[in-house]
């Protein structure tokens, strides 16, 4: 009964796609740490709190990381890792270089569950937990993170670049992106509701800015102003113009507008086959709140190193 049970299980799982069993087999699980640090949730809630009362937007750094760490060969910390005389890390890739951020925060979180319960917490949780506890204080839903990941001792810079989806994807190729990882269309256009919060550089839109023909003419020229045809890679535009620092639907509303920042932004509302959901969000947050939760839970379960695989990283930045 109980093998038929689990096999039952494991077909159920496999038929849906999900890929909550790590590499191993071992499940994450949000009680990961119940006994070896129970005080690892309100340690990094209440660090990211205070952080983000100071800097809002750390919460939307915080919450990248996280997605960057799992779309390079699943969420086991690799983007932490700085360059070092085996690998050159995922840092100075592409989609990271000059744009990635909020490393030291998250030094500064295991410098204190280091003390709390020291080799006990992985970097690649400790991002799983940022994220979770950013959308929350930034008035985005939450949900019980899954805990139990361990740390890779390698980083790839190639990798980072290949697999991370660049802002100048058609719909095609950012839900090829996302089917690589395991996640849907309903999950990618879930998750980019992300860039409710947070920036982009004019490297970023430009192209958008210039070129597409599916934005709105007013707000083509305002970045234009800002994001020259040439320099100024590093000036900076909300991605939600209208509600930077808030975790709500107004990405959504956005995009029915034209006024999506990014040409991957109003790629999921130009026509094709995620129009339709991005109606639903816009006109029920509720409903985009539980599916992003849904998702990011999703998200966070890409391939994680378990079991005995890697290692409880004690420097973030280095390979113990
Ligand atoms: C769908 C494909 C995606 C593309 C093409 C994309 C691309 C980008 C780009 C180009 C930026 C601005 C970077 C810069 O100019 O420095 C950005 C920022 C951001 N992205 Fe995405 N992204 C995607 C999906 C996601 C997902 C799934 C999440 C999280 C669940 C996310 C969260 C964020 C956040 C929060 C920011 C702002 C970060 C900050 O202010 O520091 N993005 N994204
Ligand atoms: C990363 O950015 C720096 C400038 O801050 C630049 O010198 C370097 O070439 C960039 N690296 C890559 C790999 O693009
Ligand atoms: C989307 O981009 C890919 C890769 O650049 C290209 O091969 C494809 O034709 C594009 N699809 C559409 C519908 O434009």
């Amino acid at each position: 009964m109980a093998k038929a049970c689990s096999l039952l299980l494991l077909l159920v799982f496999v038929v849906s796609g999900e890929s909550v069993v790590g590499r191993h087999g071992n499940k994450l699980s949000p009680n990961h740490y119940k006994s070896t640090c129970p005080e690892v949730l309100s340690i990094v809630e209440a660090h990211v709190g205070a952080v983000l009362k100071q800097e809002p937007r750390m919460g939307a750094s915080l919450l990248r990381l996280h997605f960057h760490d799992c779309f390079v060969n699943g969420c086991d910390g690799s983007i932490l890792l700085d360059d070092n005389s085996v690998f050159t890390g995922e840092k100075t890739a592409a989609p990271n270089n000059n744009s990635a951020r909020g490393y030291d925060v998250v030094d500064d979180i295991k410098a204190k569950l280091e003390k709390a319960c020291p080799r006990v917490v992985s970097c690649a949780d400790i991002l799983a937990i940022a994220a979770r506890d950013s959308t929350v204080v930034l008035g985005g839903p939450s949900w019980k993170v899954k805990l139990g990941r361990r740390d890779s001792t390698t980083a790839s810079k190639n990798a980072a670049r290949k697999l991370i989806p660049a802002p100048n994807l058609n719909l095609s190729a950012l839900v090829l992106s996302f089917r690589a990882q395991g996640l849907s269309s309903k999950d990618l256009v879930a998750l980019s509701g992300a860039h409710t919060i947070g920036l982009a550089r004019c490297a970023s839109f430009r192209a958008r800015a210039y070129d597409d023909s599916n934005i709105d003419p007013l707000f083509a020229k305002s970045l234009q102003r800002r994001c020259s045809r040439t320099g100024k890679d590093n000036v900076h535009r909300s991605l939600d113009l209208r509600t930077p620092t808030s975790f709500d639907n107004f990405y959504f509303r956005n995009l029915l507008k034209k006024k999506g920042l990014l040409h991957s932004d109003q790629e999921l509302f130009n026509s094709g086959s995620t129009d339709t959901l991005v109606k639903k969000y816009a006109a029920d947050s509720s409903r985009f709140f539980k599916q992003f939760s849904k998702s990011m839970i999703k998200m966070g379960n890409i391939k994680p190193l378990t079991g005995n695989s890697g290692e409880i990283r004690i420097n973030c930045r280095k390979v113990n």
